[in-house]
């Protein structure tokens, strides 16, 4: 049932409080067919978790959710098990289940927010894992043409942080199939902060189980929880660098922390960037860079999205006249 005028403030995890012209729910893939086919030309929004997003106004077409639930086993052997997930299930509800039923590849991806349905569109990643994998593939279905279509990994073009979904805005994701592990032999427990935390709990051989834990300890001692604050995670991309640039900016700043991708590229945390700024924690009317996880913009209460976008400018304009480095928005600004 289409409704008309509704808030958006409980699809969005910034909780800005924009109001959609129309607003549909979808429970199946039959439903959005149907629905697709009913609304023709008009200007939609396709919605998962609403956690990757920063509304700025009210939007002036229809907002269609995507909500379709289930999660079913595909096929599985001694070593692999293959799981499909519909588009509206919770990503960490999804984590939490294959936890339960011992299936390892995701566990560092524990209490990202958002849906399964999200997580292709920018290769979710986190502590040394990203989608790309464990994913297997995804059933994809093009409103242009109404066609639905597997694509595998290939047809992904999976990068840091994006894929085709974030190119083409055609293509809606019905269900993620995912090859998992039974048993614990694909643990990555690398990342510095897990394996420091692994050490303080005296955890020497770890299953998937204490790893998830882990994660979730980091994860809610740095990151802001967005049932409680608004927020959509990573503001900006890590950005990729030359190594003369890490040069020219250790000339002037001691000790910047970079990840060597290959020869001549270099990734950077843009938290550090931001903090070297001096705006880490910076509150403004309502609204902020978090404190100890500058990557990351908050609303503390009832902030306009457009006022957490004009506060992305001018972070990324303070970054570019110190560092000469282009931050990139890795939030969808609607
Ligand atoms: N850092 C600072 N100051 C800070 C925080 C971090 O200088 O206040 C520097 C430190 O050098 C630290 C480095 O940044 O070692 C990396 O920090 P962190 O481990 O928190 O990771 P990140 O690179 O800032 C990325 C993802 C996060 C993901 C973490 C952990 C992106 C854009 N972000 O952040 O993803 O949780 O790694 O794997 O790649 C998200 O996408 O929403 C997200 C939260």
């Amino acid at each position: 049932m289409i409704k008309q005028n509704v808030s958006l403030k409980k699809y969005n995890s910034f909780n800005i409080d924009v109001k959609a012209k129309e607003f549909v729910e979808i429970n199946s893939k039959e439903e959005l067919i149907h629905i697709v086919n009913v609304i023709k030309n008009k200007k939609a929004l396709f919605l998962g978790g609403g956690s990757n997003i920063l509304f700025t106004k009210d939007f002036d077409g229809i907002v269609i959710h995507l909500n379709m639930k289930g999660i079913k086993y595909e096929n599985s052997n001694s070593e692999n098990t293959i799981v499909k997930a519909n588009a509206g299930e919770n990503w960490n509800k999804f984590v939490e289940f294959c936890l339960e039923n011992n299936l390892g590849g995701i566990e560092n991806l524990s209490l990202i927010p958002g849906n399964v349905g999200s997580a292709p569109v920018q290769n979710i990643g986190a502590y040394g894992v990203e989608l790309k994998d464990v994913f297997l593939s995804c059933e994809v279905f093009n409103k242009d043409d109404l066609s639905t279509k597997e694509y595998n990994i290939k047809d992904c073009k999976f990068g840091y942080r994006s894929s085709i979904f974030k190119e083409n805005k055609s293509l809606i994701i019905l269900s993620v199939t995912l090859k998992l592990k039974n048993k614990n032999h694909n643990i990555n427990s690398s990342y510095g902060g897990i394996k420091e935390e692994l050490i303080k709990l005296n955890i020497k051989t770890p299953n998937i189980k204490d790893i998830s834990n882990v994660v979730c300890n980091i994860r809610k001692r740095k990151l802001p929880d967005p049932e409680e604050i608004g927020n959509a995670g990573s503001f900006f991309k890590n950005p990729v660098v030359k190594k003369e640039k890490i040069d020219w900016i250790n000339e002037k700043f001691n000790n910047i922390p970079f990840y060597k991708i290959d020869e001549e590229n270099y990734k950077i945390p843009a938290a550090w960037l931001i903090e070297q700024a001096g705006l880490k924690g910076k509150e403004f009317n309502g609204f902020g860079i978090h404190k100890s996880q500058p990557l990351v913009l908050i609303n503390y209460g009832d902030a306009k999205g457009h006022d957490i976008y004009k506060l992305s400018l001018t972070i990324k304009e303070i970054i570019f006249k110190i560092f000469k480095i282009e931050l990139e928005t890795e939030v969808n600004i609607i």
